[in-house]
Order: C-alpha cells, then structure tokens, then sequence
C-alpha cells in the first residue's frame, strides 16, 4: 500500500489550511456582529476557539505541514486567534454598554408600584393589646391617663408614699439605682404622688407604663408593666373602689366574672388588699369553678393590688386627709396577659418570636 496515496500531500494541507484561514478571517467578525445578546456571542466564540472551534480544527492540522509553512501558518493562525479574542471582547463590552444604555433610556424604574406578593401585615404586642383594652375601659368609667417619667426620685417612688426607711423594697437589692442617686420607678404609684403634688382633688387617673425590679425568673421579668388607677374626691369609700374593680373584671374578663379582696399590706394604703378574679379557664356556665392549673386549683387568680389612699400620702402631697379620700389599684398589664390567655412563662412576652407572637 503506497501511504502517498491515502494521506494528503503536504501542499494540498497547506493551501487548504490557507483558504480556511482566510474564510475565518473574512467572516468572524460579522458573526459576532450578528449576535446581539451575551450567550450567543459566547456561543459563537465557543464555535471558533473551543475545543471543537473551527480554529482549534486548523491548528490540528498544522502537524503535517513541512516546518517552513507550518511556522508561516502558525503565526496567521496566532494572529487570527488574537483577533478573534479582541473582536469578541470588544463586542462583548459593546452588548453590556447597549443594555446599560437601554436601563438608563427606558421609562424609570416605578417605585410605587405595589410589591408583587403582598406584605405580611404585623399587629400589635399582646403586652400593648392588652393595655390598651385596660386603658379603654378605665377611661370608658371616667378616668384621664396621666403619663409621668421611668427615672424616678426616692422621695416619689418610696418615700411620699410612706415606706419606711427600712422597707424591703427599698433595698439596693430590688430596685435598679443610677450613679445620681435617681432609680428606675419600682411601681406606677409615682404617679399618685405626683398627680395629687400638682393638682388639687378631686382627680381620677390611670397611669400604664414600664416599671423595673430586680427579679427574673418564669413569673418575673426585671422590666414589666403597670397601670395605676386612682380616685380622690370627697366621701370615697371601699365601696367605689369595688365597683369600680368588679366593673373592670366583668368588662375585661368576661360577665359574671367575681372578685374577691384578700387584705394585704402596702405602706401607701389602708386597709390594703390583693384582688383576685375567678379564674376564667374554668369556669362553669353557673358561674362556679372546677380549679385547673392556671389557677393551681383554687378557682381565683390575683391580678392587682389595691386599697384606700393612705393620710400620710394626701399629708406628704399637701393634700387634707380629713377633706379627701381616695382609692387606688396598680395592676400588672403582664400577669393580666398571661391569665388571659393562658401563658405558661412571662419570659415568651419578651422574646419577640415570631411563631409566638403570630398567636395573638
Ligand atoms: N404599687 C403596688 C405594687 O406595685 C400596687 C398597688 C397600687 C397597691 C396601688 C395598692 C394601691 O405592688
């Protein structure tokens, strides 16, 4: 077998090489012209310098050419191939260059579209929900909301009030001091003291707001919330006070609910009491209760404390005790939230998760 006779002679690999080269070189600009968007340029490139690229074919070929004509080739080959690569980038700036220009010339982006999916709508904290149904139905009997400051001066938060200098509560143990000498208020009662220095009775407030102790465990947070509500006219009896807090119970909890008064100790009242409500998770139609957890089985739950408005407050307030009288109650707006609706820990009010929240 002659091997002359099946492979190409080495000048007919040559002038083919030639003409390719030269076909190459006469139309690859126009089909990169042609593409008018990123992938198919790319696309086109990959059809003249990939590893299947018409290039890559030529260069394959350049093994059977005679050394002379195969450096000859090797530099058009190498010039072509540097011109493909800076036609090709030069066209790809000029696609990114038409499609910036076509953003900044077409009709502005509308801001005020409304969003595709709609956004989630949130609601308020079951803290505020439930201080603000306090609030409304306090001020629906009569009572003005009086705002007063966090920071809070011995005198008002304790003193005013009739604690004794060595009452517990006035430990550096449960109250949050700062370095002057003030202390975040303990209680809403603040607001007692300043109300009646500043106004002459009869008056009728309520006061929501933050307080601080230096507690926290599941029934504790160092930061909670209260509302005080207080009464001052002539004639004020335990009477009032009662009505007003059986009134609220019904309204809030639901008709029917009762109330009972434990007496306590407060300085700043006397007689003082703790009032709890009938537990409202199990509760009977007629009114009685089976006792259940929430009420640890005994059918009532304490929500507040009250009692009639102590002489030595009106006395350090300027106030006549033998003219005036008053009643006042300060209710935890969080222990309220929890016997609403059943929270097991005081903490989840705080935490701010929204699996917990989206309940509500
Ligand atoms: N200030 C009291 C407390 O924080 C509650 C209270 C208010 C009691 C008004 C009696 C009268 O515990």
């Amino acid at each position: 077998m002659n091997a002359a006779m099946t492979e190409p002679a080495a000048g007919d690999v040559r002038t083919a090489l030639e003409r390719s080269i030269a076909v190459l070189r006469a139309t690859f600009r126009a089909r990169f012209e042609a593409a008018t968007a990123e992938p198919a340029l790319r696309e086109e490139k990959a059809r003249i310098l990939g590893k299947k690229g018409e290039l890559t074919a030529i260069l394959k070929q350049m093994p059977a050419l005679e050394a002379g004509a195969r450096r000859a080739a090797g530099e058009l080959v190498n010039t072509l191939k540097n011109e493909v690569e800076a036609v090709f980038e030069e066209r790809l700036r000029a696609l990114d260059r038409g499609e910036r220009d076509a953003e900044l010339s077409a009709p502005a982006f509308d801001i005020t579209l409304p969003g595709r999916e709609p956004a989630p709508l949130g609601h308020a904290h079951p803290i505020s929900i439930v201080r603000d149904e306090i609030v409304d139905i306090l001020v629906s009997l009569g009572f003005a909301v009086h705002d007063g400051p966090e920071v809070e001066t011995e005198e008002n938060n304790f003193t005013k009030l009739g604690f004794p200098p060595d009452h517990p509560a006035t430990d550096m143990q449960d109250s949050f001091w700062t370095t002057d000498g003030l202390l975040l208020r303990t209680h809403t009662s603040n607001i007692q003291v300043r109300a009646m220095s500043t106004h002459p009775p009869p008056m009728a407030y309520i006061a929501p707001g933050a307080v601080y102790r230096r507690d926290d465990d599941a029934t504790h947070s160092p930061m909670f919330h209260q509302i005080e509500c207080f009464l001052v006219d002539e004639h004020v009896s335990v009477a009032h006070l009662k009505g007003v807090l059986g009134t609220f119970a019904e309204r809030f909890f639901g008709a029917g609910t009762p109330i009972r008064l434990r007496p306590s100790y407060f300085p700043f009242v006397e007689p003082g009491a703790e009032v709890d409500v009938g537990c409202p998770f199990c509760r009977r139609a007629d009114g009685s209760r089976a006792g259940c957890s929430v009420c640890k089985r005994s059918g009532w739950i304490e929500i507040l404390g009250c009692g009639m408005i102590h002489p030595v407050v009106f006395e350090s307030c300027g106030i006549d005790p033998e003219k005036w009288s008053g009643f006042a109650f300060g209710m935890g707006v969080e222990r309220v939230a929890i016997v609403r609706y059943g929270i097991p820990d005081i903490r989840l009010l705080f935490e701010n998760d929204p699996r917990f929240l989206a309940q509500f």
